[in-house]
This record gives structure tokens, C-alpha cells and sequence, in this order.
């Protein structure tokens, strides 16, 4: 029976503005992403991953002297504590390198000098170790069940030249290096997605920033979110041939409910302005790798999607995911590498909903049945 009191439902909250933000806006009818007033495409052309740090906890860009600090404060927070070593040490070689992300963004707040420091120097102080120390988790665990010693940090290295070295213990090239750093600063913030919701959800039960940022992880790693990265090259690698697109495509979308990964967004309504930045790094990487395969075939399946007749965009995760592949990292680090960049984001979104707070709690529509006859345990 249809139930006359049934309220609006925002399935997904979708189209619900639940907060004022000064850190992020985006347009999804014209594809425009801003970071505090910055275009998206200024930011990946000009900034370091530094800068678009200190940008999102600070609310400015830095001038020289801020950036000096800024890097001095993020290369005093490098070094992984004993206990988070012991996490990546202890996890077993199966285990799923989100899982330890998220186990290990956990354990660092074991190992913070003031755990309980919740001002508002705390939760910046907070933030540097937890920005610092992501390249350095995932590096070492990504080493670690290869059967490899972890690399120490390089002082001399900035964040993302830093954290391929820690990868692949050498040092990167200037391209691979500004690749990387690139890639980190169009992942860093994204307004009020899945995983910076979850954050801001926790952080507005007035806890603390890694509780927030641990819970941040574990929504990032979901195949509709940062997970999407590591099923876009799985299928590239399915589908194997240019040839093989459309019959590959045909089949998949012929069975209901199937997603298309690296397609698709809730609020861009036309091609993620993020997309077309990557899409040119993996046509460069491809060609300075010597091989152009991967951004042919991706190329070529962003046409056929457009082509169809439900046409769906490519998304932050499509063309990332084989700008990745060919500077020769492995699937199962995509996603966290997503999370080494969007810590940045989140961090600034705790810190933004505490200084305003207001607990999040939305209300359910229930639908299950009222004053049912009690049974006691031996009647039932
Ligand atoms: N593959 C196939 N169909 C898709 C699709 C995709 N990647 N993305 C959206 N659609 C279709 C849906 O099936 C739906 O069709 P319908 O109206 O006929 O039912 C329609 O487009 C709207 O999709 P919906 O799931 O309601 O939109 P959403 O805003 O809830 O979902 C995503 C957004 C991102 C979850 C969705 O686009 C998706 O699943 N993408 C793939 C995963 C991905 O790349 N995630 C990373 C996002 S940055």
C-alpha cells in the first residue's frame, strides 16, 4: 500500500547540499574543478603537490618562504613510527594494499606524540604526518610483500619524486617525477564525495583526524570510488586488442547492471576536467615508454562510450589508470596512490567541518513493519 506520508527520498543524497565550503567547487554542467578559487588546470600546470597542500590547509597559496616551511615540516614528519612497520611487516603477502593503508593510517595515531590534541595547531600538526607519511606506508608495503627492504625517505626529494623512489628505489627521471607530482595534484581534493563525507561525517562527531581520515580510506577503496583505477587497466588488459572494444563492450553492457569503470560521474555531466589533463600525460608516457597501446585503446574506448546510445564520459580514473601502467606500477597500488594524493583534501575538510561543526545525522524513512505480537525465545 502506498504510503501517503512518505517523505522526498534523496536516494544517495543526491542533489542534497548539506554545508558551505571554501575548499572546493565544482561545475559539473561545463566541467570546472577549483581548489580555493584556483582552476584545476593552473594548479596541474604550475603547482607542486606541496603547494596544493599548503593551499588546501592553509586557504592560500604559499609564497617561497611558506613553501620552504611547509617542506620542512612535511620532511620532519617522514619516517615510519615501529609500530606502523610492524603493521606492513605482519600483514600477510595476500593481504589487499587498501586494507593496510587503512590498518596503518590507524596505527600511526598510536604513535602521535599527543593523540588527544584536537585544536586547531593539533589537526594541522595532524595532517602533516598523516600527508607525510602515506607515500611512505604504501612504498614500503608495496616493497615489503615483494620480499624487499623498505627505501628511507630522501631528503633531497620532493613528495611525489620522493615516493617513486621509495617505490622503485631509484631515483625517478624529471618527467616521471613531474607525472607523478601532477597526477598527485588532480587527485588532491574533490569537494564532498564519497570518501571526504565520510570523513567529514566523523570528523563532525567531534573526533579525531585520523578516525576520520582511517574512515576516508576504507570509502576510497570502493570499486565506485578510487577503486575504479585498478578495474580500468584490469579490463584494458581484458579487452587486449583495439579490435576487440566493441564486441568486448557489446557483451559487458548486454548484461544489466554492469559498470563500466573509469565512466561516469554523479556530478560532471560532461568530461572530467581531470580526464583531460591525464589523457595527455598518458599519451606522453605511453610514447616515451615506447608504447602507445594503452593510451590507443583507452582513446578509442572513450570514443565508442560517446558513441553509444546511453553516452557516458571518462572519468579521473580512466586515463590515470594507464599513465600508471606505463610508468611501470602495478595495479593494486593505483588506489592507494589515489589516497598518498587525497589525504591533502580530506585533511582540509576535517579541519574546515570542526572549525564550523555541526553534526551530520539525516534521517530514514522506515518501511518495516510496527508493534509486531512478542514471542519469547522457546515459542519462536
Ligand atoms: N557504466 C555503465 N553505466 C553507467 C556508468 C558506468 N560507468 N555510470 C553510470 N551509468 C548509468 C547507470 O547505469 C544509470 O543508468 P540508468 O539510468 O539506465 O539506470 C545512469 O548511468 C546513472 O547512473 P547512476 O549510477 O545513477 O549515477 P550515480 O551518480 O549514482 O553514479 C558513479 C556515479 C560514478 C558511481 C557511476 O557513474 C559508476 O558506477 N561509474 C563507474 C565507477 C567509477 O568509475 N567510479 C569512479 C568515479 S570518479
Amino acid at each position: 500500500m502506498a504510503d501517503a506520508d512518505a517523505p522526498q527520498i534523496a536516494y544517495g543524497l543526491q542533489g542534497v547540499v548539506i554545508d558551505d565550503t571554501h575548499i572546493c567547487k565544482i561545475d559539473g554542467e561545463v566541467g570546472k574543478l577549483y581548489y580555493y578559487g584556483y582552476s584545476i588546470e593552473d594548479l596541474a600546470e604550475h603547482c607542486s603537490y606541496e603547494e596544493v597542500v599548503y593551499l588546501l590547509l592553509k586557504g592560500e597559496l604559499p609564497n617561497a618562504e611558506q613553501l620552504a616551511q611547509l617542506k620542512k615540516e612535511l620532511g620532519a614528519a617522514r619516517g615510519l613510527p615501529y609500530g606502523v612497520r610492524d603493521v606492513i611487516k605482519s600483514a600477510p603477502k595476500t593481504s589487499i594494499p587498501m586494507d593496510v593503508l587503512r590498518t596503518a593510517a590507524s596505527a600511526l595515531a598510536l604513535t602521535d606524540p599527543a593523540p588527544a590534541d584536537n585544536t586547531e595547531q593539533g589537526r594541522y600538526n595532524k595532517a602533516i604526518r598523516l600527508i607525510a607519511q602515506f607515500p611512505e606506508i604504501v612504498a614500503a608495503d608495496y616493497r615489503t610483500r615483494r620480499g624487499q627492504e623498505p627505501i628511507a625517505p630522501d631528503p633531497e626529494l620532493g613528495h611525489a619524486a620522493n615516493f617513486l623512489y621509495m617505490l622503485h628505489g631509484e631515483k625517478p627521471g624529471d618527467q616521471a617525477a613531474r607525472t607523478m607530482d601532477c597526477a598527485l595534484v588532480l587527485h588532491a581534493e574533490h569537494s564532498f564525495n564519497a570518501s571526504t563525507f565520510t570523513a567529514r561525517v566523523i570528523a563532525a562527531t567531534l573526533s579525531d583526524m585520523y578516525s576520520s581520515i582511517t574512515g576516508a580510506v576504507g570509502a576510497l577503496k570502493g570499486p565506485l570510488h578510487g577503486g575504479a583505477n585498478e578495474g580500468v587497466i584490469k579490463n584494458l588488459i581484458d579487452i587486449g586488442e583495439p579490435a576487440n572494444i566493441k564486441s568486448w563492450l557489446d557483451d559487458k553492457f548486454a548484461t544489466k547492471g554492469f559498470r563500466l569503470m573509469g565512466f561516469g560521474h554523479r556530478v560532471y555531466k560532461v568530461l572530467d576536467p581531470r580526464a583531460r589533463i591525464l589523457k595527455k600525460f598518458s599519451e606522453r608516457v605511453g610514447a616515451e615508454a615506447g608504447t602507445t597501446k594503452w593510451f590507443e585503446m583507452s582513446d578509442a574506448i572513450e570514443k565508442a562510450m560517446l558513441e553509444r546510445e546511453k553516452p557516458l564520459y571518462p572519468n579521473v580514473d580512466f586515463y590515470s589508470a594507464s599513465t600508471y601502467y606505463m610508468m611501470e606500477l602495478p595495479p593494486e597500488v593505483f588506489t592507494p596512490i589515489f589516497a598518498v594524493s587525497r589525504v591533502a583534501g580530506w585533511a582540509a575538510h576535517v579541519i574546515e567541518q570542526q572549525a564550523n561543526n555541526k553534526l551530520i545525522r539525516p534521517k530514514a524513512h522506515y518501511i518495516g513493519e510496527l508493534d509486531k505480537p512478542f514471542k519469547p525465545i522457546d515459542e519462536r
